[in-house]
C-alpha cells in the first residue's frame, strides 16, 4: 500500500510517521507513506495557498489552483483508489471505513485547513470527505494521522501477531473486553479466575461476556443492528 499525505503544514506530519507499528510497516515494506507540501504547487514566490472567502465570512480559504496542481502530479503517477479530503463535515470515519480504505493500493489524504477549501476542488477531486469526530481541529493533520494509523495496522503482515487487529475494540462491533498481565494481585486486586485457569474455551466465553457488557453500558448504541440503507458500513 502507498499513502501520500498532502499539507501545508507537513512538519507537523513526520514525528507520528516515525515511531511505533507505522514505522515498522514502513521498514517491512509493506506499506510506504510520502508526505507532500501544499504550498510546492503555489505559483507565486510567497507559495500562497489561501485567499479570503468570497461572501465575506470570516477566516481565509484553501485555494483551487495548488490543490488541483498537486493532486493532477499525483495522480498522473499512479491511480488512486481513494481521494480523501479531512473536514468536520466529513462522513464519521469507523472502523468499518478503515477497513475498507485498508483494501486499497495507493490513498491519497489531503489534509485541510483554515476555514476550508474551495467547493470546487471538493467537488473535482475527492472520492471521500471524511471526519474523526464532531469537534473542530486547527487542521486536518491529526485526522490525516489517525486514518493513516487506523489503516496501516489492517494491513495484512503488518502486526506481528496476525490476530490482533480482529480482537481490537469495533472489529468485532463490541468494544474490547479488558485485559491483564502479571503479577496476579496488585494491592489486593486479584485478575479475574476465569483468565488463569487455562480453559480456552472458558476464557473465551469471560471476553465475549466482558466485551457484550461493557459495550451495554459504554456504548449501546453499537448493539443497535443498522439500518438496511446504512452505506457507512
Ligand atoms: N479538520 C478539523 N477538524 C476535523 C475533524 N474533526 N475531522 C477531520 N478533519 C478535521
Amino acid at each position: 500500500m502507498r499513502i501520500d499525505i498532502v499539507s501545508c503544514v507537513p512538519q507537523m506530519l513526520a514525528g507520528p510517521l516515525e515511531h511505533s507499528i507505522v514505522k515498522r510497516a514502513q521498514e517491512k515494506k509493506i506499506v510506504e507513506i510520502f508526505v507532500h507540501d501544499l504550498r510546492d504547487y503555489a505559483d507565486d514566490k510567497h507559495r500562497t495557498v489561501d485567499d479570503y472567502p468570497y461572501g465575506g465570512a470570516a477566516g481565509m480559504v484553501l485555494k483551487v489552483e495548488p490543490v488541483a496542481k498537486c493532486i493532477r502530479a499525483l495522480s498522473a503517477q499512479r491511480t488512486y483508489d481513494h481521494v480523501v479530503y479531512t473536514t468536520p463535515d466529513g462522513t464519521l470515519f469507523n472502523q468499518a471505513l478503515a477497513n475498507r480504505l485498508s483494501l486499497a493500493e495507493n490513498i491519497l489524504i489531503f489534509a485541510g485547513r483554515y476555514k476550508g477549501l474551495d467547493q470546487r476542488a471538493r467537488d473535482l477531486f475527492f472520492t471521500d470527505e471524511i471526519s474523526i469526530g464532531d469537534y473542530v481541529l486547527s487542521g486536518g493533520e491529526l485526522p490525516a494521522l489517525v486514518i493513516a494509523d487506523a489503516v496501516v495496522r489492517l494491513v495484512p503482515g503488518v502486526l506481528g501477531d496476525e490476530t490482533s487487529a480482529l480482537s481490537d475494540s469495533f472489529q468485532d462491533g463490541l468494544l474490547a473486553p479488558p485485559v491483564y498481565t502479571r503479577p496476579p494481585v496488585f494491592e489486593g486486586l486479584s485478575v479475574p479466575e476465569a483468565l488463569l485457569n487455562g480453559n480456552h474455551r472458558q476464557i473465551d466465553a469471560w471476553n465475549d461476556a466482558q466485551a457484550y457488557e461493557k459495550t451495554r453500558i459504554r456504548r449501546p448504541d453499537l448493539l443497535i443492528p443498522p439500518a438496511s440503507n446504512d452505506t457507512s458500513l
